[in-house]
């Protein structure tokens, strides 16, 4: 596995790379939903490459940048436990230095609601940065986990109106045996809520369920799913959204297997996101 900390060492790394490369983009913190993207790039290239960089751009000026865990020793064994070919660690002042003042703003709904609106800026700082990397890796394939339902719609819009010759595939959430989808954001759950925290998948699941028995109607669903949540969290949306083109679901029949509800709820204040597709063929 080879380490690199500099873009023109990954350049140079990557020019003697042969045949397809698959790209992992990640902000450290590894757990098993992060290796299921590289044993999935894996499977479907010749080469994969991961990147880890805490992204500063990416967290609001109400978000804890110096909070968010960096594990990168305990990161770089599990990735060299799957013979990665390529790690690049990238440094604030090699990706973004003196006087870099460029950003990719995605225009529309897809950043404007949900995370974009409760996290202003978000998504311009992943653009900007997915972007970055994509010109730095060159990758045919890109990997993404369906947790974060929105970034995989930001992020699909960005590579079709800018043409970026890349493949990018939306995978399944790891999960929990209890459930709970897999985050970094879950080390900062106290032991109760972490107990707690199962109750959101089970929603979910409940929610779905319904689906399976013949409820079609969606504010019914989300109601229901809020109801079920409300003693312990704080529930700051609950959605259904189209997985294709992120439009706002009214009627189920209208979007098969498409459906996805997605939901954050908070709990001793750490925000959870999961989803779910509710009527999956
Ligand atoms: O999903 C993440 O971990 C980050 O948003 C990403 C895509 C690595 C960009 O910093």
């Amino acid at each position: 596995m080879k380490i690199y900390r500099t873009q023109a060492a990954l350049a140079q790394g990557l020019a003697e790379s042969r045949g397809s490369l698959g790209f992992v983009p990640t902000m450290g913190a590894l757990h098993d939903g992060h290796l299921s993207l590289v044993r999935r790039a894996q499977e479907e290239n010749d080469a994969v490459a991961v990147s880890i960089f805490v992204n500063p751009l990416q967290f609001g000026a109400r978000e804890d940048l110096s909070k968010y865990p960096r594990t990168e020793e305990a990161d770089l064994e599990k990735l060299e436990g799957l013979s990665v070919d390529h790690v690049f660690v990238g440094e604030v002042g090699d990706l973004y230095p003196e006087g870099f003042c460029t950003a990719v703003v995605i225009q529309g709904e897809v950043t404007q609601v949900l995370e974009g609106e409760r996290r202003p800026g978000h998504f311009d700082g992943v653009c900007t940065v997915v972007a970055k990397l994509f010109h730095l890796f060159q990758p045919d394939r890109a990997y993404f986990g369906w947790k974060d339902f929105q970034q995989v719609c930001v992020l699909r819009r960005m590579v079709q109106d800018l043409g970026f010759p890349v493949e990018l595939h939306a995978c399944p959430i790891e999960r929990e045996a209890d459930g709970l989808a897999m985050s970094s954001r879950n080390r900062f759950l106290s032991g109760a809520d972490r107990g707690l925290a199962a109750r959101i998948h089970e929603a979910l699941s409940q929610a779905r369920k319904s689906v399976r028995h013949g409820q079609a109607d969606v504010a019914r669903l989300c109601a229901s799913v809020k109801e079920r949540l409300a003693g312990d969290f704080e529930v700051e949306y609950v959605e259904v959204r189209d997985e294709l083109d992120f439009g706002r679901v009214e009627s189920l029949d209208s979007h098969p297997g498409r459906a996805r509800m997605l939901l954050v709820a908070k709990i001793g204040g750490v925000r959870l996101l999961d989803n779910l597709l509710l009527n999956p063929r």
